[in-house]
């Protein structure tokens, strides 16, 4: 795999955990400065610890990725900090509801959108620009699976992330002709503190989660954050607009 350039720099949203603390360690590894961003400033900060522990230049931003003013704080404390930003990982998310459609909530619903739709479009919103006056950049937004096909008793997470998908593929259409590449990754079950809650709310989940995914397992963290670092590269140079399952075959069947 061609390599990131070392000294670029790298935002990850939702960066105090799971998925996104993987993909921050990864651009580390690359030699990449990391922009590090969440509402759990512990979490956040735990992972600019452990990127710093490993040699390597991060630091955290706070932001509520459903909060416009905070959005456009946290790219221009990019700006202020680096003067660029090569590659954004939107990957706030929440997975919060636990019921089918007619028994779910209007806050539930509010919540959902608020997070994982609104949240990725704002980031969008104020990265590219600065992507496009720098003269290029690659952004991944986080799908699901859940965004390719029916989630049941997920059916409002399922619809947010198949917006994900449409803001996406829409985005990756408007700036092609700009030297900004925009993709999205679809992760099926992953091994995360978002899928541990859901075990320990429903153990019987684990064995299910397991079937799914014909390869036999759940994912792991640095699997999704491999095919992000995929996505950014220049050996993705001619992808744009895809919605890329990592899925163990979920998808397949
Ligand atoms: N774990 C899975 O099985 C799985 C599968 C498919 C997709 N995903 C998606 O992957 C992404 C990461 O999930 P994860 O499993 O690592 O979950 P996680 O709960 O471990 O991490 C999510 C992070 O997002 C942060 N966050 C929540 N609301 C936020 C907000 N308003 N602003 C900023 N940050 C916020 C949380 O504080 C947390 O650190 C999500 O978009 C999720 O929908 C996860």
């Amino acid at each position: 795999m061609s390599r990131l350039l070392s000294g670029q720099v790298a935002l990850v949203t939702g960066a105090a955990a799971g998925i996104g603390r993987a993909t921050a360690l990864a651009f580390a590894r690359e030699g990449l400065k990391v922009v590090v961003s969440d509402i759990d400033p512990a979490g956040g900060e735990g992972t600019v610890a452990q990127i710093r522990a490993a040699g390597g230049e991060a630091r955290f931003i706070r932001c509520d990725v459903t909060r416009e003013a905070e959005v456009r704080a946290l790219i221009e404390g990019t700006q202020a900090a680096h003067g660029r930003l090569d590659y954004a990982f939107n990957n706030a998310g929440i997975d919060i509801e636990k019921s089918k459609l007619a028994d779910a909530q209007e806050s539930e619903f509010d919540a959902i959108m608020g997070v994982n739709v609104k949240g990725v479009w704002l980031c969008m919103k104020y990265e590219i620009p600065l992507m496009l006056a720098q003269g290029g950049g690659a952004i991944v937004n986080t799908a699901s699976v859940a965004g390719l096909g029916a989630a049941p008793k997920m059916g409002i997470y399922s619809a947010s992330k198949h917006a994900v998908i449409g803001l996406t593929k829409s985005a990756a259409v408007e700036y092609a002709k700009k030297n900004v590449r925009i993709n999205a990754v679809c992760p099926a079950v992953i091994d995360t503190d978002m899928y541990r809650r859901a075990i320990e709310a429903e153990p019987r989940k684990a064995e299910y989660a397991k079937a799914v995914h014909p390869i036999g397992r759940v994912g792991k963290v640095e699997e999704i954050a491999a095919a992000v670092i995929y996505l950014c590269s220049d050996t993705a140079g001619f992808t744009t607009g895809i919605a890329l399952p990592v899925d163990g075959g979920a998808t397949a069947v």
